[in-house]
């Protein structure tokens, strides 16, 4: 069996055979004719939503646990679309492995994005001193350089290889753009890039490989705390200890009201940045997915997508091309 194309698949009612990866442990339900099994698969193309609702199929999946399985499925719309498992086994082909399902960001898109935001913070003032002990720190053999390839979330937003750091890139490059408009905040250049770049570092011990670690439940914030108290003494002679401080006010309070609440105005701004950052990304990342003409987000029911490709397009030198609006003197 092949793996199966389940963005193919996607059609109501339509019958596929493949090999799928279930990542993450499913959970189990009580609906009125008893127990239903509710999990994911994960696949290149992101995450698709599947249901199996005899006790005599999903008990394959809870004897087994997270894994790669041959299936024959649905496609079935109730509340959304899900496939609906019709039968599954344990795949036993030596020649597929976890990493022909993860989705990864492209390397040479994170890479762009990196030269892009540490060429503007440069030019904002970081200093020199401060990429070199980021570097050091996010090259730690402990961390076997999974800064660079875990992702930043299991669910939600950059849930893919490379994630974290693509995620924490954005944010720096938001970052350039605040402290062009505040100029007062240039005198914490160097906190704010460095109080970025490990605000989620913990995250490499959270999870792994977009699913929970063996340890996830010690949370990314106080694993980042730990981790970043190898560097304390470093830390302290490049700058004092006040700076050191900061940073673990951020990394502890980067959630806002959903964490610890933040204790210093850097943890306030970073949250702010990290909240604008993983929330336009989440619903971007969302309507990409679903490509429908309306879906549903969080409590806010019904929302439209972006017009994107249904603009009518405008001659050049008409009155009315959009360029006209951003180039009148
Ligand atoms: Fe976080
Ligand atoms: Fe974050």
């Amino acid at each position: 069996m092949s793996i199966l194309d389940l963005k193919q698949a996607q059609e109501k009612g339509k019958v596929s055979q493949g090999t799928v990866f279930i990542n993450v442990l499913p959970s189990i339900r009580t609906g009125k004719n008893g127990e239903f099994m509710v999990g994911q698969f994960l696949s290149q193309d992101g995450q698709f939503d599947f249901r199996i609702w005899e006790e005599e199929i999903f008990s394959t999946v809870q004897a087994n646990g997270t894994g790669i399985y041959d299936v024959e499925v649905i496609g079935a719309e109730y509340n959304g679309f899900y496939f609906t498992v019709r039968k599954i086994e344990v795949c036993h082909n030596p020649e597929i492995s976890k990493y022909d399902f993860l989705p990864s960001i492209p390397r040479e898109q994170i890479n762009q994005n990196w030269k892009r935001a540490v060429r503007k913070l440069n030019a904002l003032g970081v200093s020199k001193d401060c990429w070199n002990l980021l570097e050091e720190i996010i090259k730690d053999p402990e961390i076997k350089g999974r800064f660079t390839t875990e992702g930043a979330a299991i669910y939600y937003h950059d849930n893919k290889i490379g994630g974290l750091v693509n995620h924490t890139i954005k944010m720096l490059n938001i970052l350039a753009a605040m402290l062009e408009n505040n100029p007062e905040l240039l005198e914490c250049a160097d906190l704010l890039t460095f109080s970025i770049m490990v605000h989620d570092i913990g995250k490499v011990f959270e999870y792994e490989d977009l699913a929970p670690a063996k340890f996830w439940y010690a949370n990314h914030r106080v694993r980042g705390i730990e981790f970043i108290a190898n560097y304390k003494d470093a830390i302290i002679e490049l700058f004092d200890e006040t700076f050191y401080r900061q940073v673990q006010s951020v990394i502890s309070g980067h959630h806002g009201d959903y964490g610890d609440r933040p204790t210093t105005v850097a943890a306030a701004i970073v949250h702010y940045i990290d909240t604008l950052e993983s929330q336009t990304t989440g619903i971007l990342q969302h309507m990409e997915n679903l490509k429908d003409d309306n879906f549903k987000f969080g409590d806010w029911g019904f929302i439209e997508p972006l017009p994107i490709g249904r603009f009518k397009s405008v001659p050049e030198d008409s009155p009315e091309a959009l360029e006209a609006y951003f180039t009148t003197e």
